[in-house]
């Protein structure tokens, strides 16, 4: 197999979806995992019909540490050169102050955006340290570099995301493995349906009065991180909507 293999997490929805679509017109191979194999089966007969690639689509919860690390340990060798691993799986869940939170939501933050990031970092690596080859990037959050209004959780488990692309690359680079965060503000996908548990009209007043960011978007920054040449490394992007200049501030039109 002579085409390169990207790994993504949370590849059935969102940034995750649209960054394999884009790879796959790259005519990259791809290992697409999350927990809904159905998205994902559908996602890759549709990609490797429209691109012609190769995918090994797995369920996977990132917080499983042992199912983490044997879908890396059982990959057919055909699946284990790695060349980019993007540590997509992430969310927010609820948005409340320190008081009034739910325990609940921020164990499940901090298992999936903290300890599932750790997991499939720490199984990936070393197929790449053994290739000498491979690019991790790392989607954080503009609420890795601020923090907002009752954020307090989320915004702690991206601030983890920016310290461990920090640390990732100074442990990493020289194998050669680059690391890039890619830091994003407002975009809409699932995000906001899931942090306010399926409120859906809730989540949709998230994006009203402004033109928000959407996952291509971000899928294409990642593949300008991915196309540079081996000399080079971005370490990190932030992308913001034109109409959001921090995290907790949106220029909303009435
Ligand atoms: N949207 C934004 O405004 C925004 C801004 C900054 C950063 N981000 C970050 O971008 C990343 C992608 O989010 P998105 O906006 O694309 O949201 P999304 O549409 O909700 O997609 C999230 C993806 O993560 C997967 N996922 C969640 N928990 C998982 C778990 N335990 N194991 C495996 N996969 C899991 C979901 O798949 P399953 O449900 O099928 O498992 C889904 O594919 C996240 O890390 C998020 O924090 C988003």
């Amino acid at each position: 197999m002579s085409r390169k293999i990207a790994l993504i997490t949370g590849a059935s929805a969102g940034i995750g979806k649209a960054t394999a679509t884009l790879l796959a017109a790259q005519q990259y191979n791809l290992i697409l995992v999350a927990r809904r194999l159905n998205s994902l089966t559908e996602l890759a007969q549709q990609l490797e019909k429209q691109y012609g690639i190769l995918t090994y689509s797995r369920q996977l919860d990132v917080r499983n540490k042992v199912a983490v690390s044997d879908l890396v340990n059982e990959l057919p060798e055909e699946w284990q050169k790695i060349n980019v691993l993007v540590n997509n799986a992430g969310l927010a869940s609820g948005l409340n102050t320190i008081d009034e939170g739910d325990t609940n939501d921020w164990d499940v933050m901090i298992d999936t955006n903290i300890k599932g990031l750790l997991y499939v970092t720490r199984a990936v690596v070393p197929l790449m340290k053994k290739h000498q080859i491979g690019h991790i990037i790392n989607i954080g959050s503009i609420a890795g570099k601020e923090i907002y209004n009752n954020g307090n959780v989320y915004c702690a488990t991206k601030h983890a995301v920016d310290a461990l692309n920090k640390s990732m690359r100074l442990e990493l680079s020289r194998f050669p493995i680059k690391v890039t965060a890619i830091h994003p503000g407002a975009v809409e996908t699932e995000f906001s349906i899931v942090r306010f548990h399926g409120d859906a009209e809730r989540a949709a007043k998230v994006y009203e009065g402004f033109e928000n960011l959407v996952a291509d978007d971000i899928a294409e920054a990642i593949w300008f991180a991915v196309s540079r040449p081996a000399h080079v490394n971005i370490n990190e992007l932030t992308i913001m909507p034109t109409a959001q200049p921090a995290a907790g501030m949106i220029h909303r039109k009435a």
